[in-house]
């Protein structure tokens, strides 16, 4: 297929772009590089350098690369960052996601695959996590990615514009090629991997009062490679809906910090710090209807192979990419 990727530039998104290649698509990038680099974009790739913001952009973009498909991964996705600065949130994240949404519509896309969270739910009833949970986001992030879930739905309704929705828990590791350079980095493994490079003294734990074992927050990591295979099999005729992706095991912050002790071999001091405001205390994934209805089977699910290609990567790239 003609595959458009937004934020192809981009963590994530640059790894699809590798997967989707080789599996034989054509791929164009839309990215405004602000998180994303250039040097991320598969060479294969088509590579246009715009913004979401730019409505005219995006149509003359997607009617160029005859896109049967859309992939929407362009979005900015600190937690952290959207307890500061909501209205960054929901302008990238909603307002320029509709022009895009607008401009598929016109350009009569078959398919849209969205990039959404774990976040949308909030803290969840129970664990593992099930699509039909509740959502009740409580950072700004989060309810971006709820909101836009919802525009999907009317879309859908209105428009006949299929879609898959992921809702992505954490991601994490590295393809040989690509991996994980935040301009400022505030993700777990890659900050404690920078510890075991040598380029940070200590890692920060933000919270050791929650109510989980040892105090620490539990997330459910996830490699990319495996997030970048369930956005092929999304491409299918007839798969739609809502999706959680993840592993279903749950790690604690303290958890991860021994991995990376383990795969790296190396000493990784740290210091206790309050609670980082928006973070719930456990996200963990029920993701048998991926599994089910789409045929996904992760490759990567432990915690040490997705550190282990992390580390690899950092190792090869320890300044990250170098744009
Ligand atoms: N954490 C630390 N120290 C750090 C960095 C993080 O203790 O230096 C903690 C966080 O407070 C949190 C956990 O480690 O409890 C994971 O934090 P990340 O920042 O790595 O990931 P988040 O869970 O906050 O968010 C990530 C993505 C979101 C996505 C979400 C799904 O940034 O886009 O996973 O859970 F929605």
């Amino acid at each position: 297929m003609n595959v458009f990727v937004t934020g192809g530039a981009g963590y994530i998104g640059s790894v699809c772009v590798e997967e989707l290649l080789n599996a034989g698509h054509a791929v164009t990038v839309f990215d405004n590089l602000t998180e994303g680099h250039r040097s991320a974009v598969d060479r294969r790739a088509t590579f246009v350098h715009a913004c979401l913001s730019d409505r005219a952009a995006i149509g003359d973009a997607l009617k160029k690369s005859g896109a049967e498909a859309v992939i929407h991964f362009a979005a900015n996705a600190l937690v952290g960052e959207s307890m500061t600065n909501p209205g960054k949130y929901f302008r990238n994240n909603v307002g320029s996601g509709l022009n895009l949404l607008d401009a598929a519509v016109e350009c009569r896309v078959q398919k849209f695959v969205f990039s959404s969270t774990c976040a949308t739910y909030g803290p969840p009833e129970r664990v593992p996590m099930t699509e039909d949970l509740p959502q009740r986001p409580i950072n700004p992030y989060g309810e971006s990615k709820l909101m836009f879930e919802q525009v999907l739905k009317w879309y859908r309704e209105i428009h006949k514009l299929e879609f898959v929705a992921f809702r992505y828990f954490n991601a994490a590791g590295a393809s040989a090629q690509f991996g994980e350079h935040h301009r400022i980095e505030t993700h777990l493994i890659p900050n404690v991997l920078k510890v075991a490079l040598g380029q940070a003294r200590q890692c920060e734990i933000f919270g050791t009062d929650y109510p989980t074992p040892d105090g620490t927050c539990i997330r459910d990591y996830i490699h990319i490679a495996d997030l970048a295979q369930a956005h092929i099999l999304a491409l299918a005729p007839g798969r739609a809906g809502f999706f959680n992706l993840g592993n279903g095991e749950g790690y604690s912050v303290r958890e991860v910090i021994r991995a990376c002790e383990e795969v790296t071999g190396k000493k990784v001091p740290t210091v206790e710090q309050p609670r980082r405001p928006g973070d719930p205390p456990r996200l963990v994934a029920a993701a048998a209807k991926a599994f089910n209805e789409l045929g996904w089977k992760p490759k990567f699910p432990k915690l040490h192979d997705i550190v282990g290609t992390a580390w690899g990567w950092h190792q090869k790239h320890p300044s990250g990419y170098a744009d």
